[in-house]
């Protein structure tokens, strides 16, 4: 069984990497050297181009899709070729919010929200489930709606019940596929505070898939683009307003264009 001594990182040291990681897919290739490190307590955005490969990259490190080449490891560990009980384990301490919202319709809130509690602990008491199901809609500003089925909630709410259930098991990494798009003006900035939030009150580390350069700039530490199937500058956000490396600069150039209506 993998050991992931969590307890053992402290704020800023480096708890995942991807080490010259490469992915393709039959004659695609969404990868030739990929390589990040992370550490504890920071929010790292990656911004690039639909298609590119963003989901892609929070999906190796799940065990959802797996590296052709390269290492990632997690907490210290080689995350490459383990079991499928291993990647429990991986999964209770990294939680992927779904671009998709991928909640389950015919379920309650609550249920949808105690599905990934009764993985982590088949025997876990009703009682808990309340408990934490509670604690974690209240933190995503939704409080008792656990009777309700995600059908009967606005696209933001369903974003936050995602969130919620992402969280509920209180991983140490949460993984934001696209957290903001399609939501309004108002509903995006809840989702950074939220970010943000995460980081304070649960001491997560975040790292954000998004083509959203406003929450980028709000949310992250340090933001890394993605181009030409590798990532071309990761720096900390105050570096990136800045820099002039000419496709990153077109990029943001680009969206504050279209932001500015211009
Ligand atoms: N399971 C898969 N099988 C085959 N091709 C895939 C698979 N998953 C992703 N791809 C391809 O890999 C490339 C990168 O996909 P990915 O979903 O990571 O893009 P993305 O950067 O997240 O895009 P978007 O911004 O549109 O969400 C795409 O061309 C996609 O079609
Ligand atoms: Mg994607």
């Amino acid at each position: 069984m993998l050991e992931l001594e969590t307890e053992k990182f402290k704020a800023g040291d480096i708890i995942i990497t991807y080490q010259d990681v490469w992915k393709g897919f039959e004659d695609l290739s969404v990868y030739e050297g990929l390589n990040l490190e992370i550490r504890k307590g920071e929010t790292v955005s990656i911004m690039g181009g639909s298609g590119t490969g963003k989901t892609v990259a929070l999906k190796m490190l799940v065990g959802l899709l797996t590296p052709d080449r390269g290492d990632i490891t997690v907490f210290g560990k080689s995350i490459i070729g383990i079991s499928e009980k291993d990647w429990v384990a991986v999964r209770q301490r990294v939680s992927l919010l779904f671009q998709s919202n991928a909640l389950f319709d015919s379920l309650d809130v609550r249920e949808n929200l105690a599905y990934p509690l009764r993985i982590k602990d088949p025997h876990i008491a009703e009682s808990e489930i309340d408990r934490l199901v509670e604690e974690k809609l209240g933190l995503v500003g939704l409080p008792g709606i656990q009777h309700k089925k995600p059908s009967d909630l606005s696209g933001g709410m369903q974003k936050r019940v995602g969130l919620a259930r992402a969280i509920v098991t209180e991983p140490d990494v949460i993984l934001w596929d696209e957290p903001t798009t399609g939501l309004d003006p108002i509903n995006t900035r809840r989702i950074g505070s939220l970010i943000k939030r995460m980081n304070e009150v649960l001491g997560c580390t975040s790292i954000v898939v998004t083509h959203d350069i406003g929450t980028a700039f709000e949310v992250s530490d340090r933001i890394a683009f993605l181009f030409n199937k590798k990532l071309i500058l990761t720096d900390t956000t105050e570096n990136i307003k800045k820099t002039d490396v000419p496709e990153v600069r077109n990029f943001l150039d680009g969206r504050f264009q279209g932001l500015y209506g211009e």
